[in-house]
């Protein structure tokens, strides 16, 4: 837990892009109550982690990121392997919002399928407007 927090909060700081979405032990055991965590470990650290829900007819992405000194190493590109190979065996779409101003997750969700949707304006906390990305398994 320590881990994944410290992980997310490298990210707050200088990255106005990821939603000024602040994971903090708090709210990160709140999430983690009903949700579950995918997640890459090499030699017992955390490279790149999903924080995700099960719901009747979809799988809900809260929040994911990479370790920063660890990025473009195709981590999370893993950690998505095993979210779709989850999405086909449970037959269930995989939902999830991005800041239209982060073109690194936009990429990756591109990359493995996701279609874009719908735009909520003022969705995060600066104001920025999200899009809602779905991948159909
Ligand atoms: C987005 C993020 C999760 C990507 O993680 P990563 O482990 O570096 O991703 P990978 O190395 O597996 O790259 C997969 C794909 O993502 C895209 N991508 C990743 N970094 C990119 C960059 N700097 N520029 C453009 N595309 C990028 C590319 O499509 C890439 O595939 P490619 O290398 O074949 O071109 C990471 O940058 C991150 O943690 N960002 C901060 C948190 C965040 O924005 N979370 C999402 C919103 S909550």
């Amino acid at each position: 837990m320590e881990e994944l927090v410290k992980l997310s909060k490298a990210w707050e700081a200088d990255s106005p892009e990821v939603g000024g979405v602040s994971w903090t032990e708090k709210n990160l055991s709140i999430s983690l109550a009903d949700n579950n965590i995918l997640g890459i470990l090499v030699e017992g650290k955390v490279m790149a982690f999903v924080v995700l829900r099960e719901m009747d007819h979809a799988i809900e992405v809260d929040y994911l990121a990479t370790d920063r000194r660890k990025l473009r190493k195709g981590y999370m590109s893993i950690v998505f392997s095993y979210l779709q190979d989850f999405s086909k065996k449970v037959t269930k779409p995989i939902w999830l919002e991005v800041s239209m101003n982060n073109t690194k997750a936009i990429k990756l969700y591109e990359k493995f399928g996701f279609i874009k949707g719908g735009a909520r304006k003022n969705y995060y906390k600066k104001g920025q407007t999200a899009f809602n990305y779905t991948y159909n398994p």
